[in-house]
């Protein structure tokens, strides 16, 4: 069976970035002697889902921060129109969370890193995380890009572990109840 898995940062008021997609924030606020478990998170991961959003961002990173395959969710991009596709495992995709889970699974994947608050925001609507980890960083941005949003019922969650880093940074991970 093919699950979805989050790992993501937030302020401590709820957002992923600023309202113009900025993530300096969280960049600057991040300690890269402090190991925060993202290598480990990855490991077991076949597939990296991700919305436009965040594919605005990620796509102009140097080198290309990924190595495995990457799904970009967009009905507004064109795979042909991204010279970063020609050299990277990418590949644009217009369908629904649904529709991308059974396609995956179809061609043998198995644990989806979900990345983007849009696209976290619309697989928790259709049940398809299974768990998250939620990074909170001390800071208010006071507006920008929620991480949740608008729920068509409760999502209940059972809290699995809480870490806190000497940065400040407080990271709890939690399974989606099924
Ligand atoms: N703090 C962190 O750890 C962290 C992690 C990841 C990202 N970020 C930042 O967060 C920002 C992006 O997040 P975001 O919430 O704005 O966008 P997002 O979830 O990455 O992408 C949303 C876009 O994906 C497309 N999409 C296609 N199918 C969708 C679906 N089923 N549900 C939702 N979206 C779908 C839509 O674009 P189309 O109009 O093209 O269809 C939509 O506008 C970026 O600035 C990124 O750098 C921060």
């Amino acid at each position: 069976m093919i699950t979805g898995h989050g790992f993501i940062a937030t302020s401590l008021d709820g957002f992923i970035a600023r309202p113009d997609g900025d993530i300096g924030w969280l960049l600057s606020r991040t300690d890269p002697a402090e190991d925060h478990g993202y290598d480990a998170f990855i490991a077991d991961k076949d597939v990296i889902l991700m919305g436009r959003g965040t594919f605005e961002t990620v796509r102009g990173f140097t080198p290309w921060p990924y190595e495995k395959p990457v799904v970009v969710l967009s009905s507004t991009l064109c795979h042909r129109s991204l010279p970063e596709c020609a050299t990277a495992d990418v590949r644009i995709l217009d369908v629904t969370p649904s529709e991308v889970m059974h396609l995956l699974e179809a061609e043998g994947f198995r644990r989806v890193y979900v990345d983007g608050g849009r696209v976290i925001q619309s697989f928790l609507q259709a049940g398809l995380i299974a768990d998250m980890v939620i990074t909170v960083v001390p800071v208010l941005l006071g507006q920008g890009r929620r991480l949740f949003g608008p729920l068509p019922q409760d999502v209940a969650l059972v809290h699995e572990a809480t870490q806190s880093f000497p940065s400040g940074l407080v990271q709890s991970r939690y399974r989606v109840v099924r």
